[in-house]
């Protein structure tokens, strides 16, 4: 269960929010529980988790090590700072920042590289779902970011589905729907890696997960978590997604 903090809360903000949090997912054994703060309040974040169980993951990364990038963060920059995730090719990212499969391949490597584990994100646009052609673009990202990895190197990953237009909009993919999307995912995994491997995969969920419909994306067979956004930004209703 992974929060994504986008470009949300101070360093203060930061520290306060795992105050009130930490407590609440002491006992969430069932789940990892990873946040993703901003590059800025790694440090804050990684100190308020001392001692929790909780872990900590960057938002974006750059696929060298070090050198004249301004504005860039390195995969041992991250590690570092004690990430120990990294979600890569977000489609905030992919729409504002030029990210695409072929970055999002050469990030996924660089992170795997640097020891991080990569949440890497797959998911189609509005027109793309309303022209049918949700799969053809899964299968796409899938083929053009993730099939380059060894089969060592893919067992590190998970993988989120983000369906573009339910990010930030309320309007959540209905479970049915998510869970045809992850269906088919798994499948992608299986065909290239194996059905074991595809068995082994964590497939998030993520596009506007609240406490009250978690329950019933969960509920679906091949959904393994949720990637959270705005509802990761306040500790009582990310603790309840994380306690479903
Ligand atoms: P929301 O939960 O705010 O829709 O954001 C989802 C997301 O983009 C997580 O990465």
């Amino acid at each position: 269960m992974a929060g994504n903090w986008k470009m949300y809360k101070t360093a203060a903000e930061t520290t306060a929010f795992f105050v009130k949090f930490a407590p609440l997912v002491e006992k969430s054994e069932h789940a990892d529980v990873v946040i993703c703060p901003t590059f800025v309040n790694l440090p804050a974040a990684v100190a308020a988790v001392q001692g929790t169980r909780i872990e900590i993951g960057g938002q974006n990364l750059y696929w060298k090590n070090e050198g004249a990038f301004t504005g860039e963060i390195s995969g041992p920059m991250l590690k570092a700072v004690g990430a120990q995730w990294v979600i890569v090719g977000h489609s905030e990212r992919r729409q504002y920042f030029g990210e695409t499969d072929a970055t999002v391949l050469q990030r996924t490597l660089a992170a795997l590289a640097a020891g991080l584990k990569p949440i890497v994100c797959v998911g189609e646009r509005l027109e793309e779902r309303e022209s049918g052609n949700t799969e053809s673009v899964l299968k796409t990202q899938f083929d053009g970011g993730l099939a380059g990895l060894s089969p060592e190197q893919f067992a590190q990953v998970a993988i989120a589905y983000e369906p573009v237009w339910a990010i930030g909009t309320g309007k959540t993919a209905t479970p049915e729907m998510a869970a045809g999307a992850h269906r088919f995912i798994r499948e992608l995994v299986a065909a290239k890696f194996g059905t074991e491997q595809a068995a082994k995969t964590r497939i998030l969920y993520g596009g506007s997960v609240k406490p009250d419909n978690v329950r019933s994306l969960m509920a679906q067979p091949d959904i393994d978590g949720a990637l959270v956004g705005g509802a990761s930004l306040e500790a009582v209703s990310f603790s309840s997604i994380v306690n479903f």
